[in-house]
């Protein structure tokens, strides 16, 4: 248990029925004369930019789209849209899109003086300064990207995912309004909800949690198992979907207040060496770490239960709740046709070696864990899922 505590999160959060509507007023308060949009082809095929874009004309403020932009991108693309930025003259960021849009406007935040480069924020993530406000439009609910001080880029060299982490980055603004959502693909939606899922209950099992980060992380894990299921199944189930989307970015708040453990860890060598989805990864990692760490969080899991289970509590013991609250998060899994192991994205045994060599590496996220992970641990659970 930590005994210092930091709270990190965005100043303005503007959530609820026509929550876009508040764009204007942000635009007109902060006195911006261009903005700088941040988001993605898919999202531009979803027809979501017009919302925004609507409201950034009516506004009366001029604007650049900076769409050159894969899922998950690469340390380098990330620069390229960084200079792009700086060269549009703009001076207020958006971000519309995921957690990969929102973590390159981010990065982009810190980079526009020019004074160092990604390579260098790689090296050293506190050279990085904010020179420009942002503004975070979620798209998907999620990865939490727009209440976090992190941001994920892929480094192909070492086929690995890095975490930069400067509390910089934390955005000024945040508008959640689940019209955004509303046509989130199923696929996506279930691979990005678990992601919020395993936010939630790593940040609330993890040895950094705190009186401030558990707060965030038990209210975000009640609301994402009671409505993730009809989020992803309903296009119209709006009320769950605005529910995923205030519980995404609890959990994000509760990632910069405490960190999410073994999980993610062992997920990010899948991210850079295969180029499974975060969301999926995680999602195929979610039970096999959550059993292993089972006998040391029981008390944990139990509490969740407490929290969590609003119908009768049939389960009396720390054992059996513990018990519930797994078996719950492998039938969500399940119900939302997340695959379940590596077999379809063709990792061979034969890799195994080296998983286990990335995953070990992630120690930032493998101290928070509260049952140590060894490297014949990590090769027990990876082994699980091959
Ligand atoms: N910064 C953080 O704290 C943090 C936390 C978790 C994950 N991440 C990172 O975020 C990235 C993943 O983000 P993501 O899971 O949100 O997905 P994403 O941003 O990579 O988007 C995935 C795909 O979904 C499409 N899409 C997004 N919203 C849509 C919508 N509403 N309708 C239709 N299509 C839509 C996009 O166009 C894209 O093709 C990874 O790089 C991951 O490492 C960051
Ligand atoms: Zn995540």
């Amino acid at each position: 248990m930590l005994t210092k505590y930091n709270l990190k999160m965005p100043r303005e959060i503007f959530s609820g029925e026509d929550a876009l509507e508040n764009l204007k007023t942000i635009l007109l308060a902060n006195g911006v004369k261009k903005a700088a949009v941040f988001t993605d082809k898919g999202i531009q095929s979803a027809g979501l930019l017009d919302f925004p874009m609507d409201r950034i004309r009516a506004a009366g403020v001029e604007s650049v789209i900076l769409d050159d932009l894969p899922p998950e991108p690469t340390y380098s693309q990330v620069q390229a849209l960084a200079d792009a930025y700086t060269a549009s003259g703009a001076d207020f960021i958006i971000a519309v899109g995921g957690g990969s849009v929102m973590d390159t406007a981010k990065l982009s935040s810190i980079l526009s003086t020019g004074e160092y480069t990604m390579q260098d924020l790689l090296d050293t993530p506190s050279l990085g300064r904010k020179h420009v406000k942002t503004l975070m439009i979620p798209t998907t609910a999620g990865t939490g990207a727009e209440a976090t001080p992190n941001a994920i880029v892929a480094v192909p060299e070492k086929e690995l995912k890095v975490g930069i982490v400067n509390g910089q980055m934390v955005a000024d603004y945040v508008i959640l309004d689940a019209v955004m959502i509303k046509k989130l693909p199923r696929k996506i939606a279930a691979a990005t909800g678990v992601d919020a899922l395993c936010h939630a209950i790593e940040c609330w099992t993890s040895n950094k949690s705190n009186p401030f980060s558990d707060l965030f992380a038990m209210e975000a894990l009640d609301l994402i198992l009671n409505h993730i299921e009809p989020a992803c199944d309903d296009s119209e189930a709006m009320d769950a979907k605005n529910k995923m989307q205030i519980a995404s970015f609890l959990a994000g708040v509760a990632i910069a207040a405490s960190g999410t453990t073994a999980v993610h860890a062992l997920s990010y060598p899948l991210g850079g060496k295969y180029h499974i989805a975060h969301g999926v990864s995680n999602a195929i990692l979610l039970v096999p770490v959550m059993k292993f760490n089972e006998p040391v969080c029981r008390e944990k899991f139990a509490q969740a239960y407490d929290r969590c289970v609003h119908g009768a509590h049939t389960c009396e013991t720390a054992e059996k709740k513990s018990a519930y609250m797994i078996q719950w998060m492998e039938e969500i899994v399940k119900h939302l046709e997340i695959p379940a192991s590596l077999k379809e994205f063709g990792v061979p045994t034969e890799d195994l070696e080296d998983l286990v060599k990335s995953g070990m590496e992630v120690t930032r996220l493998l101290a928070n864990n509260m049952r140590e992970v060894t490297p014949d641990d990590a090769r027990s659970i990876y082994w699980q899922i091959l």
